[in-house]
């Protein structure tokens, strides 16, 4: 057996590509980055546009992303779908945090009704991989699998404390290469009114805490600048916390300013402002964001170490707005909560341990040949096998030779170790010389997580009703059951586009026992009282009724299940009982209904991995 290769570690994002490397691999990652950074939906020419591809090779890569179920087609439009995240789910789920600290973080945003964020260090960046979010209209809030700039952010000094002399090099040139943060898509740019910017235009960032001697954060001065007020009316105005005037941040701020006190001009040496903030949070445990991102947000940040290395394995933040707390205040008043929870969560960490390795998938690109027999051109196979060797990460799965990876996904070596050096270069994934073992980046998540982690039932499932409403000729439609089990309420519907097609309008409520996606919802759990009917839907897992709330109109509906396997919601066809017989329906029209049922509860159970999808 050929040893295992070690691979020329490249740096991410060069401008060297290896020779190696599997250019529509390269290209296929590049439309699934343009599409995410365009909120999940670019059309086709925009798609050309973006990535400067030609309009073939893009029809190619996103037919390729389409029969992965990656994609759909919609039109003129490649619109992302939930079924993507499962190559961030790889990652969460190979990096365990979400899956042991997630509930805890839950419960603090809970205890104080303010937002909490898990974040990892991504390079220069932190990027979210969790967020327990109360939304509120004031400020804007982030998605797992957005990345922030560092220095804008509490939990980047944090991280930037354990920064190598190498991690401040790159830092210090992103910070020349990009003064205003376009990189970062998530936050407003430097430089525009809510763009952060109220510190000094382009550059600074004082306000993120006070200065080490009087650790009083120069919130009133900053926020008012932001937003063009004088200190004394700044609501997050509060007594001793303005800047001591010999500060360093102080002098900065005098300096950035004119005399009416707006900013004017670039602060003096605003990066090294940022390392002495990365020492006082190495030192102190905790670290401020006063108004970094935007006027109003701020957060307290306190980081989650690793029992055996020491090494900070995520940041926990605590999100508020400065209408309820001053950045001070969060510090003063909320930090101790979020201690008590980080060391309840390092409790965790050094206690849980690293799991038995799951079930090696097999065969995960054996697909792809038959998907080239049969679309022939319009089939991308390397693309198609490379985005396969994201998915052998997972739980118990986070580091895995060159070997590993070639047998979960079918591969020849040769295949899989291309591709791994095409995910290395695009900073996709890390190779550990010592062990000879691959991981997952953050970074990954920056495949579509963002505009997808927010999604609903509703949502997931409109596409596909549709698709099938088409191909059968009848009305279908969405609906869950209310909490006092009486009543089905519709969520999602495509309407069939027959003279006397049934259309029944959103929101709508029915009593659940006169409907047939009534009967496949209440025949879900035991204690539903008509225990024989519900029974027969149980175990043939549909319902067909003949529903006398309307004259002549026959429904076929069947469950939908969530990743636990708990039925959440029904999927229906509705139509008048003159067209089809009963028999009919369920020779015809069940094999169809079954099939729209498997796809949309594929991609609730990809977007359900770790994130919330609302059933409403
Ligand atoms: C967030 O979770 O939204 C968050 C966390 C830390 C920040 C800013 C925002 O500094």
């Amino acid at each position: 057996m050929p040893a295992e290769t070690t691979m020329p570690l490249e740096v991410p994002g060069s401008a060297v590509v290896p020779a190696e490397a599997v250019t529509p691999l390269i290209r296929g990652v590049g439309v699934v980055r343009e599409l995410t950074e365009a909120g999940g939906t670019l059309s086709l020419s925009g798609l050309e546009r973006a990535t400067g591809l030609a309009r073939s090779t893009v029809d190619r890569i996103t037919s390729t992303l389409a029969r992965m179920g990656y994609v759909r087609l919609d039109g003129r439009d490649a619109v992302l779908t939930p079924r993507l995240m499962e190559l961030g789910n790889a990652y969460l789920a190979a990096l365990r945090l979400p899956a042991l600290l997630s509930g805890r973080a839950d419960a603090l945003a809970d205890e104080l009704d303010e937002s909490v964020s898990l974040a990892v260090a991504d390079r220069d960046g932190i990027r979210f991989i969790h967020q327990a979010t109360r939304r509120r209209a004031m400020s804007l809030s982030f998605r797992i699998g957005d990345l922030l700039p560092a220095e804008r952010t509490a939990p980047g000094p944090l991280f930037a404390s354990e920064w190598t002399p190498a991690d401040w090099q790159t830092w210090h040139e992103r910070r020349a290469s990009d003064p205003e943060d376009r990189g970062f898509p998530a936050v407003p740019p430097r430089g525009r009114p809510g763009g952060g910017s109220g510190f000094g235009g382009t550059g600074g960032f004082a306000g993120a805490r006070g200065s080490s001697a009087g650790r009083g954060p120069s919130t009133a001065r900053d926020a008012s600048a932001g937003r063009g007020l004088p200190a004394a009316q700044s609501p997050s105005a509060a007594p001793g916390s303005s800047t001591a005037p010999d500060s360093p941040e102080a002098q900065a701020h005098s300096a950035a300013q004119d005399s009416s006190g707006a900013p004017s001009r670039e602060l003096p040496h605003p990066d090294a402002e940022f390392e002495q903030l990365a020492r006082d949070a190495g030192r102190d445990g905790w670290a401020l964001d006063d108004q970094l991102i935007e006027p109003g947000l701020v957060a307290v940040s306190v980081p989650v170490r690793e029992g055996r290395t020491g090494r900070i394995a995520c940041v926990v933040s605590v999100v508020s707005h400065t209408s309820r707390h001053s950045a001070t205040d969060l510090r003063d008043t909320l930090l101790p909560r979020l201690r008590a929870t980080v060391a309840e969560m390092e409790r965790v960490l050094a206690s849980t341990p690293q799991p038995a390795p799951g079930a090696a998938p097999s065969g995960l690109a054996s697909w792809t040949g038959a998907s080239k027999h049969e679309l022939g051109r319009d089939f991308v196979e390397s693309l198609a096998r490379g985005l396969t060797v994201l998915t052998a990460f997972g739980a118990g799965r986070s580091a895995l030779t060159l070997t590993d990876v070639a047998q979960a996904t079918g591969l020849a070596r040769a295949t899989a170790r291309r591709a791994l050096i095409t995910y290395e270069h695009l900073g996709l994934v890390r190779q550990q010389p010592e062990s000879r073992t691959f991981s997952l980046t953050p970074r990954v998540l920056s495949l579509g997580f963002p505009p997808l982690s927010r999604t609903s039932l509703p949502r997931i499932a409109t596409p596909h009703l549709t698709d099938l409403s088409a191909r059968v000729g009848e009305s279908t439609a969405l609906a869950i059951l209310s909490t006092d089990r009486r009543e089905i309420q519709y969520t999602a519907r495509a309407v069939s586009h027959r003279i006397m097609g049934v259309d029944i309008r959103l929101g709508t409520r029915l009593p659940a026992s006169a409907t047939s996606l009534g009967w496949v919802l209440l025949s879900d759990t035991k204690d539903t009282e008509d225990t024989e009917g519900f029974e027969e839907v149980r175990a043939q897992g549909y319902a067909l009724l003949d529903e006398d709330w309307e004259e002549g109109l026959r429904t076929l509906a069947v469950p939908l299940h969530d990743r636990t396997g708990r039925v959440v919601a029904a999927v229906n066809v509705a139509l008048h009982a003159a067209g089809r017989t009963a028999r009919e329906c369920v020779e015809q029209l069940l094999p169809e209904l079954r099939l729209t049922a498997t796809r949309i509860e594929r991609e609730l159970h990809a977007a359900g991995h770790f994130t919330r999808v609302s059933l409403l």
